[in-house]
């Protein structure tokens, strides 16, 4: 009987935090110049792939913001020309910090925490954005070490940073864990099976990594990133024939970014309309309608265009 009292408590409250989360969603999503913004002065952010595009601005804007901000990317050519420009715009140099680190390799990342402990201190931000574009071929003509290349650094590697940086932040009860993903992680695309494989990855993973941090009920928050394409070099040459959701320029794609990460968002679809579209696409039409339609649109040869990453030699 206690026991059925118990449950039937829990159920009104549940009950009671699932309507406010739903009615606080869709007052946010209507007023979102409401919601507050942290701030991140006394943050130190680990931002992995800073060494060029989205990486790149988002150290940007995290040093903007006055966080210590810790750069790393296996090119260090581009990661010096990351910390050289936030060097101009932080408060204080001092803030800026830069390391050359193949996450891929669980190794280099369990020397680089090692390395950032000694040398800055505890980083209470991580930035999972280091990633390869996919092959841009079909499945059938990709090169096998290049597909694992792909999985080791768009999705293995998250497993090293994460466990090499959030003990930390579950034992000072203080953190954030941002994943740059892809809507390529919520649905797949002809010619980059081995790209949406690692995103959908970096996402599952994400997701059950952000559970277990609410069952232990620590106040380490998490950010998942999914954005549609963005003209980057990454995949340069991506078009539809009729799009329905445009192509977002970097700059307007890491200001929506940084804005979701200070608000501490959960979760972002960006363009929005993804939200609406990949539901549709994928649960609301069949499955052969949503061929259709797909061909339609161009989906089948939108990467026909888009030149392979080039892999140097040893990768
Ligand atoms: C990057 O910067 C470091 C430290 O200033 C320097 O030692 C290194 O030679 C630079 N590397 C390149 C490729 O510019």
């Amino acid at each position: 009987m206690a026991y059925t009292v118990d449950i039937l408590k829990e159920l009104v409250v549940t009950l009671f935090f699932v309507s406010y989360y739903f009615i606080e969603f869709w007052f946010y999503t209507i007023f979102p110049g409401w919601k507050y913004k942290k701030d991140i002065r006394g943050e130190t952010v680990l931002v992995t792939g800073a060494g060029s595009g989205v990486g790149r601005l988002l150290a940007i804007q995290f040093a903007r913001h006055g966080a210590k901000v810790v750069c790393t990317d296996i090119n260090e050519k581009g990661n010096n020309e990351t910390v050289a420009e936030l060097v101009t715009v932080a408060s204080n140099p001092d803030k800026v910090h830069g390391y050359t680190c193949d996450v891929s390799s669980r190794k280099e990342v369990y020397n680089l925490a090692e390395k950032i402990r000694q040398d800055v201190g505890s980083v209470s931000i991580l930035v999972n954005n280091a990633g390869v574009a996919g092959s841009c071929k079909y499945v059938t003509e990709c090169q096998d070490d290049v597909m694992e290349k792909i999985m080791k650094v768009n999705a293995l590697a998250h497993f090293w940073t994460v466990k090499a940086f959030l003990p930390g932040m579950l034992r000072r009860n203080h953190g954030h864990l941002v994943t740059v993903a892809s809507s390529a992680g919520l649905t797949g695309g002809p010619k980059v099976a081995d790209y949406c494989a690692s995103k959908f990855a970096a996402i599952g993973f994400h997701q059950s990594v952000a559970l277990e941090i609410r069952a232990m009920e620590s106040d380490v928050v998490t950010t998942l990133l999914c954005p549609g394409h963005i003209r980057t070099s990454m995949f340069e040459g991506f078009k539809m024939r009729f799009s329905l959701v445009p192509s977002l320029e970097p700059e307007q794609a890491v200001d929506l970014m940084m804005n979701a990460i200070l608000k501490n968002q959960e979760m972002l679809n960006i363009p929005k309309v993804l939200n609406l579209i990949i539901p549709f696409m994928t649960w609301f039409l069949p499955a052969k309608a949503s061929l259709q339609l797909s061909k339609f649109l161009g989906v089948f040869e939108c990467f026909d265009d888009v030149k392979p990453e080039v892999w140097s030699k040893g990768d």
